[in-house]
């Protein structure tokens, strides 16, 4: 049985793929210093994983655990476009640094491959829909410009020590688990949140903005085939993970103020600074070469998500 090594395990995307290893019986080791994971997201995996609190960026602790693993999925990160513009430093020493650190210490343990959630982001304002994986960067962010810089490592580390690695480019990731409680959570798990409880909500700008939102299950599963695919077609190489399709705020927020039952119609505020206009993916490449397919659509996944948030704020009220 191999080892699965998911750093940010304690966070929204690595609490996931953490429990689908452990569905399929396979082994896994996870590392978070809950800086912007949550315990509660362990509470039905503790049991059934190696788990070390620890940051990426100590070097030390990353070659602890890296050790006698087979993949590392590499997950770990401080999110977030409005953060990195707050605190950019605070972003980079987590996405870069952590993220150098973590290829380091794989490379040293002879780790087989590394995985790595790249973002969206990176294609910034490059005004072509849908984006492509040829098309060369063009981040606004400096969150963007990190996950750029780490994709760059991961490509280095194959070339220079042929370390295998693989970055996907995750498009708006939404689902169970994301958190909704920060001002810099992403979008659907704040809306979805707010709006049970019959709370505002405020769209940035005109709500015209589209996004390529993209259930969760859709993730983990390239996340999955990436550590698996033939070395020769994914190995130093990128791909989009997301639907292909995309939709606006504005028909978001139709469709999920009649699976919530809201009454309410929403604010609408400034522009937020750095922030993309349209993002859409093509996501043949990754159709080709990790076998790689949407599982689950936009409003089915709209549809578990607010199952999952109502279960979960009924749990944490009555508790
Ligand atoms: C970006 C990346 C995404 C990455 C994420 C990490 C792009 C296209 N996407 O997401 O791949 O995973 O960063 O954090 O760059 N909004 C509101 N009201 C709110 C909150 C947000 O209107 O209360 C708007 C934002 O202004 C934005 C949209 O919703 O236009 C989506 O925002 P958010 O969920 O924060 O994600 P992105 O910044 O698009």
């Amino acid at each position: 049985m191999a080892l699965y090594l998911v750093t940010g395990v304690a966070g929204f995307i690595g609490s996931n793929i953490a429990r689908e290893l452990v569905r399929r019986g396979e082994r896994v080791r996870g590392i978070d210093n809950f800086s912007t994971g949550k315990r509660h997201n362990l509470e039905d995996l503790s049991a059934h994983i190696d788990f070390v609190e620890a940051d990426i960026r100590n070097i030390a602790a990353m070659r602890e655990v890296c050790a006698s693993a087979d993949y590392v999925i590499h997950q770990a990160a401080i999110p977030s476009v409005p953060r990195s513009v707050e605190d950019p430093i605070t972003s980079n020493e987590a996405n870069v640094d952590g993220t150098l650190n973590v290829l380091v210490a794989a490379r040293d343990a002879k780790v087989k491959r590394v995985v790595y959630a790249s973002s969206s982001s990176l294609y910034g304002d490059i005004p072509t829909l849908p984006k492509r994986e040829d098309m060369a960067p063009s981040p606004i962010s400096p969150y963007a410009v990190s996950k750029l810089t780490g994709e760059y490592y991961m490509r280095s580390f194959y070339r220079v020590y042929g370390l295998e690695t693989v970055s996907l480019r995750y498009f708006n990731v939404f689902g169970p688990h994301q958190d909704p409680t920060s001002m810099y959570s992403g979008v659907l798990a704040i809306f979805t949140s707010r709006m049970l409880r019959g709370e505002p909500v405020t769209i940035n700008g005109d709500g015209e903005q589209s996004r390529d939102f993209t259930y969760i299950d859709n993730v983990v599963s390239a996340n999955l085939l990436a550590c698996l695919a033939p070395a020769e077609q994914v190995a130093g190489r990128y791909f989009n993970t997301a639907t292909g399709h995309r939709i606006t705020l504005n028909q978001t927020f139709e469709i999920l103020k009649k699976l919530t039952n809201y009454n309410g119609n929403p604010k609408y505020g400034p522009d937020r600074s750095g922030d993309v206009k349209h993002s859409l993916a093509d996501i043949s490449l990754a159709q080709k070469h990790l076998g790689y397919k949407p599982l689950v659509m936009f409003e089915e996944g709209l549809r578990r998500t607010v199952e999952w948030y109502k279960a979960t704020q009924v749990a944490h009220a009555s508790a």
